[in-house]
């Protein structure tokens, strides 16, 4: 199976990067076999979705740039997970970049009615981590995430969320959390 993993952190080793780290650990220790990759967003080149409304006739975008090679690894993944720390309550810019291009996945599901054929197995994840601690922190990475997933033809399976966590890396440092991470890693790779 094979598991494509969208990190839109761009501090490199920062606490997203250490907790999806982590879950591919607990995807591995659940199956060897399957194949994991991690997407670093942040490096691509990705143009923002402009609404041109071309992908609602064609099913493809007009941009051909990093995202033509993400479109095929989202159609050859059976699990998605996107992971991205709370930047004004929401996923970064980087991530969103990504997640609006989706609009061509969008398309082909809802306008030129399209199913991924793998579209029952298929499940998607967010993976996610803040400074502060309001109940309502996720809310917004969270409905984001689960809308981009549907127009991924995945159905939205759960997240992880971290609050309290700021300085860079400082998850690295509370074992409890990679732990909690590893344990949400192997739900993911479960069949
Ligand atoms: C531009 C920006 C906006 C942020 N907005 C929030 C926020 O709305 N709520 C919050 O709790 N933390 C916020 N944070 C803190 C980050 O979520 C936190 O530092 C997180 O650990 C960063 O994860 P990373 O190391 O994977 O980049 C923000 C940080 C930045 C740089």
């Amino acid at each position: 199976m094979k598991i494509l993993l969208l990190l839109g952190s761009p501090r490199r080793k920062g606490n997203t990067a250490l907790l999806t780290e982590a879950v591919i650990e607990g995807i591995h220790q659940e199956n060897s076999h399957h194949e994991t990759e991690l997407i670093h967003l942040p490096r691509l080149d990705i143009h923002p979705c402009i609404g041109c409304g071309t992908c609602e006739k064609e099913g493809n975008c007009i941009f051909a740039d990093d995202m033509q090679a993400l479109y095929e690894k989202i159609d050859r993944a059976r699990r998605i997970v996107i992971a991205s720390p709370i930047y004004f309550y929401s996923v970064t810019a980087q991530a969103k970049l990504f997640i609006d291009r989706c609009q061509a996945l969008w398309s082909r599901k809802y306008i030129l009615r399209q199913r991924h054929p793998d579209h029952a197995r298929r499940r998607g994840y967010l993976v996610s981590v803040a400074a502060t601690r309001g109940e309502r922190l996720f809310e917004g990475a969270i409905l984001t995430s689960r809308y981009a997933l549907d127009a991924m033809d995945c159905s939205y399976a759960g997240e992880l969320t971290v609050p309290g966590a700021d300085s860079k890396g400082v998850v690295g440092k509370r074992p409890e959390i990679l732990a909690r991470a590893r344990q949400f890693g192997r739900t993911v790779a479960s069949p």
